[in-house]
């Protein structure tokens, strides 16, 4: 008996020791290396977010925290398309970026700048246009100017935006139809000329379906034959809850980086409000207008779509992980939900919850599930 207390003794100390070094392990983790996005992917990609016009200029304190603690990436979601940056033909605006770039040089975080060449947002005088020579000038001088003036100050360039249809076809835009598919090459190029050491990249939405997947890589494949540097493809990731399928994600990110070139996830953000366009043909202009049925939550997301959400974020960025090599980014379309685009595109004045913050700048349960997965795999 006097035998078996003591091994009984002996047991419970010891299993008590191990299980109190597990849980100060856990909490050394959790504590002090894993306290920011930024921080817990370090070792992977870095965490981006796209900054709005209001937070470029310090207007929402509670934002700035985030920014400061969560991203070492920054990218302006409006201040440096074409409309903004120059309006007019001899008219720059350079009056955000520059202190865009200030916030970015201060919190020791690289800018990726976006976007140069663009048929949305682009300055409605552009578009009046029709000479190619003086069209193909205009790039020139476009180009040669902004990229010039943040030469050596921006961690990498959006040359082309949205350059594609879904069919893996070039878009008709002003800039194909007067310059022909050479005004992709000659971008880079231009571009490179004034800024080599800038990384350039091409981005575009559903490039994870495989027909625009394919064109995607045909359109990468002309760059590089016509002997011009393109570094990356960014996958702006408009995603929601069910698709794009994790395999397709998969298959996109072998396809671009089998080019040679890095991969990131320029535009993340996981809308969770019914689709227009996932309805029957005949309703899809109808439904464009909102709508109880096209708005389902407009105070607060059920906790069963808030669980969705978390295993919908948490899939993609286990997926992330196993490709980390191959992902040089991933940056978030917004700070909070509060502030997304999603709450007005494609139908205005809904509620979305898109992104990792609340629209009270709280960490939701998606956020705490890509976290653990780095928690879970330190231990
Ligand atoms: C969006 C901005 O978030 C909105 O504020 C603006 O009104 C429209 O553009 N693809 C892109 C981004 O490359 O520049 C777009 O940003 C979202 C889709």
């Amino acid at each position: 008996m006097q035998k078996l207390i003591y091994l009984f003794t002996y047991w419970f100390l010891l299993t008590t020791f191990f299980v109190s070094c597990g849980t100060s392990n856990t909490q050394a983790v959790e504590e002090e290396d894993l306290n920011s996005l930024r921080e817990a992917f370090a070792a992977d990609f870095t965490i981006g977010t796209a900054i709005s016009a209001p937070q470029i200029m310090g207007e929402d304190a509670k934002a700035a925290a985030l920014i400061a603690t969560e991203f070492n990436s920054l990218t302006p979601e409006n201040v440096m398309k074409w409309m903004h940056i120059h309006p007019r033909p001899e008219e720059y605006d350079f009056e955000l970026p520059d202190k865009l770039l200030e916030l970015a040089q201060a919190q020791d975080k690289e800018l990726i700048a976006h976007t140069l060449v663009w048929h949305s947002q682009l300055a409605p005088w552009v578009n009046e246009i029709s000479d190619s020579t003086e069209l193909a000038e205009l790039l020139a001088k476009h180009i040669n100017t902004i990229v010039g003036r943040y030469k050596g100050k921006v961690a990498g360039w959006d040359v082309v935006n949205e350059a594609l249809n879904e069919d893996g076809t070039l878009r008709e835009t002003i800039f194909l139809n007067l310059l022909g598919k050479d005004y992709l090459p000659t971008a880079f190029k231009l571009a490179a000329a004034v800024d080599p050491d800038t990384e350039l990249y091409y981005n575009d939405y559903n490039l994870c379906q495989p027909e625009k997947r394919a064109g995607c890589v045909q359109l990468v494949k002309d760059i590089q034959a016509a002997g011009a540097k393109i570094d990356g493809v960014g996958i702006q990731a408009h995603w929601n809850l069910s698709g794009p399928p994790l395999e397709e994600i998969e298959a996109s990110i072998l396809a671009y980086h089998a080019l040679g070139v890095k991969v990131m996830f320029t535009e993340l953000d996981i809308g969770v409000l019914p689709n227009p366009w996932d309805l029957d043909g005949a309703n899809v202009n109808q439904d464009f207008e909102n709508s109880e049925f096209m708005n389902p939550y407009p105070q607060i997301l059920p906790d069963a779509v808030q669980t969705q959400l978390a295993d919908r974020y948490e899939g993609v960025f286990k997926l992330f992980l196993k490709h980390s090599d191959k992902i040089s980014r991933v940056t978030f379309w917004g700070v909070h939900d509060g502030h997304s685009w999603l709450n007005n595109w494609p139908i205005n004045g809904r509620t979305n919850y898109p992104l990792l913050f609340d629209e009270n700048y709280q960490k939701k349960e998606a956020y705490h599930r890509v976290m653990a997965l780095k928690e879970s795999i330190e231990h």
